[in-house]
């Protein structure tokens, strides 16, 4: 049975009020700090966290949210209904004043990802989809390309914080689609990196060590839009894994090929 629309209505509501704030600020001297070495929050990540947990709060007081700045014990507790919020995907763009970023919000529903929405406020893009019902950007539905062979693709990827640490092998895969597609990307935000895959933009999006909300709208938008995702050991997708293959299908198990490959050259049984 599709989920109640007030989830869908509250779930598009959310991604675009996000992106109203998200706009506001944008260029405006903003205060950014630093998690890690690498990794900034700006007081726009907060300021939607914030206003999303506020809205889920007071409209679904039963309900968890799952969202990247302010984590809660139990977050990895999979029944019920559970919100999975990047309340800023692209925050080191934003930070520099690149335009490339978005807010993205998916509904689970005991462990099952039932609705994604996934708004980018610069080009007025609003991805949506509903298990079983289709992608939409904008209300038009979507389809992944067609495109059969890695040397007729356009591939994307991003880079985790701790890239300093492990070099060698991102940097090597990297190389390894590098040398076998037609293009590869870098863009900055995971999220959109998904829904590109789903509007046929992109054919092929693979990142290690992300989290469940960089990647749990985009997987299903995907999905929707009649691509595949799955973990880039080929494993059944689970936006807890902290590793994705989103493709428009045909180009998977060609992926999933130089991925193995790539692992075999490094060390025989590794998928890390
Ligand atoms: C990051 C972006 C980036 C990806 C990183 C993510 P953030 O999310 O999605 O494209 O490469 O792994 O952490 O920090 O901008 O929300
Ligand atoms: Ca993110
Ligand atoms: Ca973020």
């Amino acid at each position: 049975m599709p989920p109640d629309p007030i989830l869908s209505a509250t779930a598009i509501e959310a991604v675009l009020a996000a992106g109203r704030i998200q706009l506001a600020r944008f260029e405006r001297g903003i205060r950014i700090d630093k998690k890690g070495r690498i990794d900034l929050v700006t007081e726009v990540d907060l300021e939607v966290e914030r206003m999303v947990r506020a809205l889920v709060a007071e409209r679904f007081p039963g309900h968890r949210v799952l969202a990247e700045e302010f984590r809660a014990s139990g977050d990895d507790t999979r029944g019920g209904y559970c919100w999975i919020l990047d309340p800023l995907d692209g925050t080191t763009n934003y930070a520099h004043g690149l335009s490339c970023f978005c807010s993205t919000l998916a509904l689970e529903i005991d462990g099952r990802l039932e609705l994604g929405a996934v708004y980018d406020p610069v080009r007025r893009e609003l991805f949506t989809a509903e298990r079983g019902q289709g992608a939409r950007l904008n209300g038009q539905p979507l389809r992944v390309s067609r495109v059969e062979t890695l040397i007729d693709a356009m591939l994307v990827t991003g880079f985790p914080y701790d890239v300093h640490e492990t070099l060698d092998d991102l940097v090597g895969l990297f190389s390894a689609f590098l040398e076998r597609a037609q293009a590869v990307r870098r863009l900055g935000s995971a999220a959109l990196d998904l829904c590109y895959v789903a509007a046929g933009r992109m054919d092929g999006f693979w990142e290690k060590r992300l989290k469940p909300w960089d990647v749990a709208a985009g997987a299903l938008i995907i999905e929707e839009a009649g691509g595949r995702v799955s973990g880039v050991d080929g494993a059944c997708f689970d936006c807890r894994a902290g590793h994705i293959l989103g493709t428009n299908g045909r180009l998977h198990e060609e992926m999933l090929a130089v991925i193995a490959l790539h692992n075999l050259s490094r060390s025989p049984m590794r998928t890390d």
